[in-house]
C-alpha cells in the first residue's frame, strides 16, 4: 500500500487488528457496533481532529440525523434531537479552534481565506458536520454492506482471502451492486430530455444512483455480483459536483479494515438473516449484523 498514505493504513490496520480479534474471541458479534463503527469513528475522527467518541454512540446518533421515520415519512423529535446533538458537539469544537488553532482539518476550515472571504462559524460547523455525518455513516455503512456481500458470495470471498489483492475488486463491485447511499433529491436546474421524458425547471426529482448502478444498458446481467466485471462508471460514489469527496479514503481504509478481518475471521456466518436496517429513504445498509465465527 502506497507509502504516503500510512498515516491512514497503519491506525486503520490496527484499529481492524484490535477489533477483529475481540470479535474472535467473542466468537458471535455484532459486525456493525464491535467492528466497522470502529474504524470508522477511531480512524476518521482523529483524522479530522476531533475526540474519538464511543463508537457505538456516536454512530448511533449519526444514523438516526440521517434517519427517516417510518410512520411519518418525515423527521420526528427523536431524530431532530440528534442532529441537534452532532451539531452542538461540533459549535463547541469549532469555537475550541478559533482560540487555541491546532494542526487539523477544522482549523485548517476556520483558517481557510480565498480573496479574502473566510467561512463563518456556522459554516465552519456544517462543513464538518458533513465529513463527521458522510464519513462514519456512509463508510462503517459500506464496510458493513461489503461485509454481507463476501458472506453471501462465498466463491468471492475465497479468492480474496486466497489473494488480498483483489479487495479493491469486491469493493468497486459492492460499491455498484449494492451501495448504501442509495438516492438524493435534486431540483431540475434547467430543462433537460431523458430518456423520451422532459424534466422541467424546478422540478424536485430524485436521482437514484442504487438503480442506474443496476442498468442492464450499463451493467451486463446487473443483479450478479460478480468481483471479475469492470463496473467503471458506477456511481456508488455520485456524480458530478457532488461526488464523495472522501471516495479515495473510503477505499482505502475499506481494503485495509477487510483484508485484516478476513485474515483474522476467514470463515463466519450469519446467526439470523432476520438483522435490522437502516431507516431512511436515501440510505440503505444494515443496523446490526450478527454474526458468529464458523
Ligand atoms: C464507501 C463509503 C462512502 C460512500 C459510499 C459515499 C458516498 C457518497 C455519495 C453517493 C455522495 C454524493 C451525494 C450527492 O450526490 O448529493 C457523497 C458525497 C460526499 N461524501 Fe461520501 N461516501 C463515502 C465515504 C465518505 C467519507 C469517508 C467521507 C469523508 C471523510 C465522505 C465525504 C463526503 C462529502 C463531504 C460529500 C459531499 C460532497 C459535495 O456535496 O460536494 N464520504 N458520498
Amino acid at each position: 500500500m502506497k507509502k504516503n498514505f500510512e498515516y491512514i493504513v497503519e491506525p486503520t490496520k490496527e484499529v481492524a487488528a484490535e477489533s477483529a480479534d475481540l470479535c474472535a474471541r467473542q466468537g458471535t458479534f455484532d459486525y456493525v457496533a464491535d467492528f466497522s463503527s470502529n474504524i470508522t469513528v477511531k480512524v476518521l475522527m482523529p483524522l479530522m481532529g476531533l475526540p474519538v467518541l464511543e463508537p457505538a454512540d456516536i454512530r448511533n446518533r449519526v444514523v438516526l440525523a440521517i434517519s427517516t421515520d417510518r410512520t411519518t415519512r418525515g423527521r420526528n423529535e427523536e431524530l431532530n434531537a440528534a442532529f441537534k446533538w452532532i451539531t452542538e458537539f461540533i459549535a463547541r469544537e469549532v469555537e475550541n479552534r478559533r482560540q487555541n488553532s491546532q494542526d487539523d482539518l477544522v482549523t485548517r476550515l476556520a483558517e481557510a481565506e480565498i480573496d479574502g472571504d473566510r467561512l463563518d462559524d456556522r459554516e465552519v460547523m456544517l462543513t464538518t458536520a458533513t465529513f463527521v455525518m458522510a464519513g462514519i455513516e456512509s463508510l462503517s455503512s459500506f464496510m458493513t454492506t461489503l461485509a454481507l456481500n463476501l458472506h453471501d458470495h462465498a466463491g468471492a470471498r475465497e479468492r480474496v482471502i486466497a489473494d488480498p489483492s483483489l479487495m479493491p475488486k469486491a469493493i468497486e463491485e459492492s460499491l455498484r451492486y449494492n451501495t448504501s447511499a442509495q438516492r438524493f433529491k435534486r431540483t431540475v436546474a434547467k430543462e433537460h430530455q431523458l430518456h423520451g421524458k422532459t424534466l422541467h425547471k424546478g422540478e424536485r426529482v430524485v436521482v437514484a444512483y442504487g438503480s442506474a448502478n443496476r442498468d442492464p444498458r450499463k451493467f451486463e446481467n446487473p443483479d450478479v455480483y460478480d468481483i471479475d466485471r469492470n463496473p467503471r462508471g458506477h456511481l456508488g460514489f455520485g456524480y458530478g459536483k457532488h461526488l464523495c469527496l472522501g471516495s479515495q479514503l473510503a477505499r482505502m481504509v475499506s481494503e485495509v479494515a477487510l483484508n485484516t478481518f478476513l485474515e483474522r475471521i476467514p470463515n463466519f456466518e450469519l446467526t439470523t438473516r432476520d438483522f435490522p436496517w437502516v431507516s431512511s429513504s436515501n440510505f440503505r445498509s444494515p443496523k446490526e449484523l450478527p454474526f458468529k465465527v464458523a
